[in-house]
């Protein structure tokens, strides 16, 4: 009897909280797209170079990069109604000022919270981070930023120390979720990385792409190697160039995310 009882509770108290996650929107994860230089047919939004992307559903709220111009990326969050006092944490890709240039506003408007930088971020620009309100903290190797959120921890650019790079992976019930900056590292690298340093397949890869100097050969080469690792779907998108948007659209068919400002994408969680 008293186990039948304890039963009736546990089910009960196991859908409320299904129900509560539900409406909370928590069983998916939330991509919005707060700053790009494509377009997509959302009014009050403006197109401008840059990246910036809030992750929600996951356990803490994350700010990915925030754009070029202060203003821009305000008056895109406020059309786009995101609630910054829900924001939890901030990972920036690297420290070019396309993925920077809004962070001051934004810790004007919510102090205090966590900004991951990746590990070359001088002493001066964590100083100037702190006196703006964060908690700035280098990340170099990989880690974890929440739970079932990682960094792929700092990935060299060969050619340019200062082109350093980290980028954020989710893991999902269906693979893992990628986003990156600009990819400076290689996007096929970073594939391969987040493969390394979290468990599960990259299903999904979304940001920019930093292809605009490889040939058609080359660009080929690297869709047919993500597909190879796993990924099923693709954003590309900001610096991945026009030409390689192009071939990414048509090697995933009906699996191409088409990104631009505004732009929001759900993913089981
Ligand atoms: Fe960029
Ligand atoms: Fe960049």
């Amino acid at each position: 009897m008293i186990k039948n009882k304890l039963c009736l509770i546990f089910t009960i108290l196991a859908i409320v909280f299904l129900l509560s996650e539900s409406l909370n929107g928590k069983v998916e994860i939330r991509i919005t797209i707060l700053y790009d230089n494509y377009v997509t047919p959302v009014t009050g939004v403006q197109a401008d170079w840059g990246f910036s992307c809030l992750v929600q559903g996951t356990e803490k709220t994350i700010l990915f990069d925030t754009g070029t111009r202060s203003d821009i990326l305000q008056k895109n969050i406020e059309s786009l109604k995101v609630d910054l006092s829900r924001i939890n944490m901030i990972v920036i890709s690297h420290l070019h000022g396309d993925h920077i240039g809004g962070l001051q506003w934004i810790l004007s408007q919510k102090r205090d919270i966590p900004v991951y930088l990746p590990a070359m971020a001088k002493d001066d620009y964590l100083a100037k981070v702190r006196q703006w309100g964060g908690l700035p903290l280098r990340i170099s190797k990989a880690r974890q930023v929440c739970r079932n959120v990682f960094s792929t921890g700092e990935m060299p650019a060969d050619f340019d120390p200062a082109f350093s790079e980290q980028s954020l992976v989710i893991k999902t019930s269906h693979g893992l979720l990628v986003i990156t900056g600009c990819a400076h590292p290689g996007i096929l690298e970073i594939v391969r990385r987040a493969h390394q340093v979290v468990s599960g397949q990259p299903r999904v890869v979304l940001g920019g792409f930093h292809l605009m100097r490889k040939d058609d050969r080359e660009i080929a080469a690297i869709i047919d190697a993500m597909k190879t690792a796993g990924v099923e779907r693709c954003g590309a998108s900001h610096c991945t160039g026009d030409r390689a948007i192009e071939f990414f659209r048509n090697a995933f068919t009906g699996r191409f995310l088409p990104l631009g400002v505004g732009t929001v994408l759900t993913f089981p969680r």
